[in-house]
């Protein structure tokens, strides 16, 4: 089964979008300068002390829910 996560799709460096990054497990790779970000928590790996909104997903049947804020 396949698994979600939701992070926003904003660099926080210049406002990269993340959703056209490459992953490597739990990573995202900014497309623009390489800032690196974890999909499971937000944390911006790049600059440990930055973080980027991180939302809980639900499978349910054949639908997908995000808890947004
Ligand atoms: S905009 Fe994402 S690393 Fe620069």
């Amino acid at each position: 089964m396949a698994k979600f996560q939701v992070i926003d799709n904003t660099c926080l460096h210049r406002g990269g979008p993340l959703g056209e990054g490459e992953m490597d497990g739990d990573v995202v790779t900014c497309p623009w300068h390489g800032w690196q970000y974890n999909v499971k928590t937000g944390a911006c790996l790049t600059k440990p002390d930055l973080k980027v909104g991180c939302y809980e997903v639900k499978v349910e049947g054949g639908d997908i829910k995000i808890a947004l804020p």
